[in-house]
Parts: C-alpha cells; structure tokens; sequence
C-alpha cells in the first residue's frame, strides 16, 4: 500500500524531530507510535488523543471527540443529529453501529406535501418538520456499553469542560453567525441567536471566547444518566413541549422509543484487502465496494493517478454504482429485500465491466426514472478516525445533514436540531430534472430511517485494519473515500497525498462530472471531455479524515484534510 513510509521514517529520525505534536502540513503525514486521532476540529483531536494516552481504546477516544465536535464544531458535530460507526479490532473482531436518525412516528409519506402535492416552503429541509428524532447520543452510549474501555462521564468531561468555559472561536463559523444574526427575531430561531451570538446579539470574533452552558448541562445529563440523559428526563421534554409549540413532530414517546443498532458490517475485497464498511441505511458501503469490484480488472496503476483515463473509468465505475444506490437502497427495517449480496458480489461486477468501454464515455440511462437526476445533498458531517494503541480503528462519520442541521437551537437545551429528514425522497413516485427523485426504498414512514451516503470506513489486511477512513460531503463522499482507497492501493500514494490529491464526483444522474476548482488541467480535460464525458469545475470536494497503520514498523500515519478549516491529526 505504501512504499516508502520507511525513507519517510528515516528522514524523522535523521532530523531528531520529537514523535508527537509534528505540525501537519499538507501531503506530509503525522507520524505517531502509540494511538492516533484525526477530526475535522483540533481542539476535538487533541481530547481523543488525551483519552487514549490516558489508557482509553479506540471506541473511547471515537466517543470523546464526538462529543467534543458537539461543542466545537456546531456546523456538524452534534448531539442533535445521527450517524455510523464501523470498528475492526486489531484481533479481526469487526462491527458496526447505526445510528441514524428516524422518522417521528406521526410522519408520514406525504408530510411535506401542500394540495397540489408540490414541496410545501421547502418544508423537508427547513423547520421543524424536517428535523429526525437524533440518534448520536444513543449510538455513542451503545458502542462504549458494548466496548468501552474507560468510564463514560470521563468520556464527556472535556465536552463540558469546553461548553462551560469556553473555547476561542475561528472564522469557520462567520458565515453562520451572520445568517443568525439576521434571523434572530425570528421565534423559532431565538435559542440558536442565544447560543451562538454574544449577549444573543452580537457577532463572535475569531479569537474570542464562546462558551455554550445550556449545551454544559444537556452534556451533564447525559454524562449522569447515559443515554437517558438525552432520551428521557429533562432534555427530552424540553425538545418535545417545543416541537408541540411550534408545529413539530417529535413527542417524548419518538425519544424514549429511540434505539441504535449494533450490525455486522458490509464487506467485501479489492487487490488482496479486505474492505470493511458500513451497511443500509446507509448507502455508503454497499456503493463503494461495488465501484472497487468494477475497478479491480482494469490497471488503474498503469492508467496513472488524474490521468483522463483514471478518472473514465472511475466515472463509470461512479455511474453504475449510484443508479443501483437509488433503485435498490433504503431503510433495511423496511426494505428486508435489498439485494445487497448481489450488488457487492464480482459476479454482478463482471456484468457491469462488460458496458465499460475503455475510452468512451457510456450514457446514463434513465428510462427507470424518468430522466430523474439526483436531489441536493449538503455537504455538511464530519468523520472521526481513531486508532488506539493495539491497533483497534474506529471510523466514525456523523451529521446534521446540512451545515448546522435545521439551525433550530432546543431552547434551555443549547444544541442544534438535524434537518435530515430531508433526505428521505418527498414526492412519492415523482421523479424529475429538477433534483427530485421518488423511488420507493427511501420514501417517509414513521419510524424509518432516512438512507445516507455516509461512509465510514476499515481497509484490513490478513485480518488486521489497515486504513480507517471517511469524509463529509453528502452524495460525494462515497467518491471521495473511494478516490483515497484507490490512490493508496493502486498509486502508493502515502495517506496525506492520497487525502490532497483533486477528486471527481459523478453520481449518474445529472450526467457530468464535477472537478474541484483547480483540479483538472486544460490537456487532461480535453482528453476526458474527447471520451464523451460532460465536466464542470466547483468547488472542493470532502474533508476526509485518515489513519494508516504500518504494522511493519508499528507506525500510525495520519492526514486532516487541508480542505478542512480546523482539522488535526493528533497522535503520540
Ligand atoms: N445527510 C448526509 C448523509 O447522510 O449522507
């Protein structure tokens, strides 16, 4: 996977650098011996490497900087939201933990529907309606039940400690403080204007201190009373009477109802390793080792990494991988027929290869959906990976699925409310080019979960986990993770060069591939566009989070994405 960790080694030690607290910089990994934490915020790094240096394992550290994003990182890191978590242990143990958010049990299928069965104010994404019953808290609670090493209130003691006493903020959160600062007089947005703005009014300074203490005492109860703390008692009246108030749908029986699920995770090979992912509800695993399974006859080694003819047949690998994602996936509970052995086998993958031609763009077809082309997803989660001192990696992505969820703040409660029932398909049965996609598997149901696209991630190697991985970015993380796994695999890249390197998304419908801004030269576009494929250039794709294990020299590498404001890859 990589072949010259060892002259990177020796270039360490010629230079007597100490083993921890390396600066990251761009392609050059962080290099550590004995446990390993990378986030998309440093303060949140930091807590889960403490925890781990204080003899806390994987799933601790996973569980703490979770947490601690809660506090630090408001536009994704949360309680209020949901997510996954894959493990593999270091002794072959593998599992997985779901807990994405539900659907309150008085939804229904066509909730966010006015009479002329259109999208009624934008209804699925905005207000209370769009927000799940949240599913962090319980899916935290239920891995360090299960695997915990360290008692959980110490798991939660930084989070506090930092929503208490405050923490300095960055210019990540400007854009937002400006928009709430804009809505501040708006009723249902008054307790976000209170937690975020200083004095309820004014607008943060990077460098000034926030302190958020209706989140300090919210992460208390949990802290006391586990996963109670949030899905009965206190915390969980003050979200139901305000939901009742406003409009909302989510009583205390939808939380106290709320359980996350331990499941085995989706797997499957590429050149030798074993990939280790996440299963329905999200779509992530299931994808992206179908795409690996189209991948593996072509040299994509030989076809080079950015070449034109890389990325043509990453594209079509993208482009069947995703039709199959909106025909066939949802909600498992409610879906018991997924073929998902079918879409992750390389039979079906063999079928698949043979419409690939290799130096012309196929078509996609969307006879099945009425020319549909897939709905916005936002870009807004974050990932967590951790590897403890025994090698055990956790690979943890969770969400609030837009940039600060719904925006709504619980009053007396101070965290933010998911919008992710927005990612359930609104219009039963009406697919069109507008970005509205009707298919069955994903439609509203009370009590179902919405399908994701998350994809934590677990490379392993005779047993042993490899790489842990995975990034934001809606739709396009399933690519993104992708284009880390085939650049360390089939280009050698190390981990900080293969989370750098430009990325592609295509997602079969629209058909055209987006390129980060600056990520395609003139020649290799030309090329591309020659094969027949459509490009545009936007902005950057993913935040992707990584640890490599060298097992080997028992070394952990690490890379936070630059494309991330705060990330930090904290080792030692
Ligand atoms: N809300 C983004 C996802 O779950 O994929």
């Amino acid at each position: 996977m990589q072949n010259y960790p060892k002259l990177l080694i020796c270039l360490f030690l010629t230079f007597s650098f100490p083993m921890s607290n390396f600066a990251q910089s761009g392609r050059i990994p962080v290099r550590a011996e004995n446990g390993m934490v990378v986030s998309s915020h440093y303060l949140a790094s930091k807590v889960g490497e403490e925890i781990l240096s204080k003899g806390g394992n994987a799933i601790d550290a996973g569980v703490a900087t979770a947490f601690t994003l809660a506090v630090t990182l408001p536009s994704a890191g949360n309680i209020g939201g949901g997510g996954f978590l894959v493990y593999h242990g270091a002794n072959g143990d593998k599992t997985a933990f779901n807990f994405r958010e539900k659907a309150p049990l008085k939804a229904s299928v066509d909730m966010f529907l006015d009479e002329d069965g259109q999208i009624k104010d934008n209804s699925n994404h905005e207000g209370l309606l769009s927000v799940g019953v949240p599913g962090t808290v319980a899916g935290l609670y239920k891995a360090h039940q299960k695997m915990g090493n360290l008692p959980w209130e110490e798991l939660l003691e930084p989070a506090i400690n930092l929503a208490e006493n405050g923490f300095e903020s960055t210019y990540n959160m400007n854009w937002f403080l400006k928009w709430v600062k804009e809505h501040h007089d708006d009723e249902l947005y008054a307790a976000t204007a209170k937690a975020f703005l200083k004095n309820g009014e004014e607008i943060y300074k990077p460098g000034e201190t926030w302190k958020q203490p209706d989140l300090a005492k919210s992460l208390k109860r949990i802290q006391q009373n586990g996963a109670d703390g949030f899905y009965k008692g206190k915390t969980a009246k003050l979200i139901a009477d305000f939901m009742k108030e406003h409009g909302g749908l989510i009583t205390e029986k939808d939380l106290a109802n709320y359980e996350a699920e331990e499941l085995a995770p989706v797997t499957g090979t590429y050149r030798g390793y074993e990939v280790v992912a996440m299963p329905p509800p999200s779509s992530g695993g299931v994808a992206l080792i179908e795409m690996l399974n189209i991948l593996e006859v072509f040299d994509l080694e030989e076809a080079g990494a950015n070449s034109a003819k890389s990325y043509h047949l990453l594209t079509e690998a993208m482009r069947r991988a995703y039709a199959d994602r909106a025909l066939y996936l949802g909600d498992p509970n409610f879906n018991p027929k997924m073929p998902l052995e079918k879409l992750t086998s390389k039979e079906y993958a063999k079928k698949l290869q043979e419409g690939i031609q290799i130096d012309r763009a196929s078509k996609s077809d969307s006879a099945n959906f009425n020319k549909a082309h897939l709905r916005y997803e936002s870009p807004q989660t974050t990932h967590i990976s951790v590897v403890d001192k025994e090698g055990n990696a956790v690979s943890l992505t969770y969400t609030l699925e837009r940039s600060y969820g719904s925006k709504i703040v619980v009053p007396g409660a101070g965290f933010l409310l998911n919008n992710e029932m927005g990612d359930f398909n609104p219009i039963p049965g009406h697919t069109d080019t507008k970005g509205l996609i009707g298919t069955k598997p994903n439609l509203v149901a009370p009590g179902k979960r919405m399908l994701s696209s998350m994809t934590p991630t677990i490379i392993a190697k005779e047993g042993k986990p490899v790489l842990a991985i995975g990034s934001p970015g809606g739709r396009t993380i399933i690519n993104t993770v992708l284009q880390v796994v085939v650049n360390m695999i089939d280009h050698k890249m190390n981990i900080a060069k293969a989370i750098e390197s430009p990325r592609i998304h295509h997602q079969w419908l629209p058909d055209r591939t987006r390129f980060e801004d600056f990520g395609i030269s003139p020649d290799t576009k030309k090329l591309y566009e020659q094969m027949g494929h459509e490009v545009y250039e936007a902005g950057s794709q993913g935040q992707a989070m990584g640890i490599y294990i060298d097992w080997e020299n028992d070394l952990l590498y690490g890379a936070a994405d630059s494309r991330s404001y705060d990330g930090k890859a904290e080792g030692f």
